[in-house]
């Protein structure tokens, strides 16, 4: 039987090489997060316990697993529209103000999970352009991830009745979503054409995706030390076109983390707007 146990040097090493690798700090006693979240990797690949996993994990032999491994640790929760004042600001100040300027929008959704929250955008930027033609000329969306599987999802853009169920009205599953057959639903070609999918880890580089008028790092920060917070928010004010706004979390907040931009307050909601 495959032993499941983690012993502390084990988990202070694994905490120490997930945060290496992808920003995320897991504190001292979530053994139980590593334990339910790594396990079902020991019989996929092939290994004798967790213990193995986790030493083949840590020096890096197995790119595939160490891969598998930092995936499995992402939490990835999301929900359609969420917290919903982000897309009404979307909606009503960010895309009018910017099309003011009559060049193309750039938006990117920096931690994009399984798809609701670029999706969501790309709704609101439809719904925008049926109420208001001819204001937006040409809006693209880039969502990013650093989970394979969760890009993988994303660009799918299936759901099932659980996943449609948070968040998302009655009418706009009518006007977006087709039937893809099991009970579940997929998101239509309109929707899905205005966003590209890519992986991107918030601790690399972002020069290469280019630059953004607005920039949504939603409930992705976090997980991380507030170095990398600072680290991540100092790089993504480098990747917005002047006068370019970004959206985080509803809990989170810049406060002692960066100078570049200063607050709006939106009501309901806080944006950031760069200085
Ligand atoms: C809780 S979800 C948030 C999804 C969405 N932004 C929202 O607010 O609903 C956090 C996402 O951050 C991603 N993530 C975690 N660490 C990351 C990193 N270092 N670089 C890029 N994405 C990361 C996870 O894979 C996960 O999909």
């Amino acid at each position: 039987m495959t032993a499941i146990t983690i012993s502390d040097q084990e988990y202070r090493d694994f905490t120490r090489f997930l945060e290496s690798q992808c920003g995320i700090v897991l504190g001292d006693s979530k053994q139980y997060l590593v334990r339910s979240r790594l396990s079902p990797l020991v019989t996929k690949f092939k290994l004798g316990s967790l213990s193995d996993l986790l030493k083949d994990v840590i020096s890096g032999r197995n790119r595939e697993l160490r891969l598998a491994a930092v995936d499995a640790m992402t939490t990835n929760e999301t929900l359609w529209f969420r917290d919903n004042y982000p897309f009404t600001v979307l909606a009503d100040k960010l895309l009018p103000e910017i099309a003011a300027n009559k060049r193309p929008i750039k938006i990117w959704s920096a931690a994009s999970s399984s798809g609701q929250e670029p999706y969501s955008m790309a709704m609101t930027v439809l719904e925008t352009q049926a109420r208001k033609p001819g204001m937006l000329s040409s809006v693209s969306i880039t969502a990013t991830d650093i989970s394979a599987s969760m890009l993988e999802q994303c660009r799918a853009g299936v759901y099932d009745n659980l996943a449609l169920g948070r968040g998302l009205s009655p009418e706009r599953k009518r006007t977006f979503f087709e039937d893809a057959g099991d009970g579940k639903m997929k998101i239509k070609d309109n929707v899905k054409r205005m966003v590209s999918f890519r992986p991107q880890n918030l601790m690399d580089n972002y020069t290469l995706l280019g630059k953004f008028d607005i920039i949504f790092c939603r409930n992705v920060l976090i997980y991380f030390s507030p170095e990398m917070k600072s680290k991540v928010l100092n790089q993504m004010a480098n990747s917005l076109n002047p006068g370019g706004y970004l959206l985080l979390g509803a809990s989170e907040s810049l406060t002692g983390l960066t100078d570049r931009f200063e607050m709006v307050r939106c009501n309901p909601g806080i944006i950031y707007k760069l200085k």
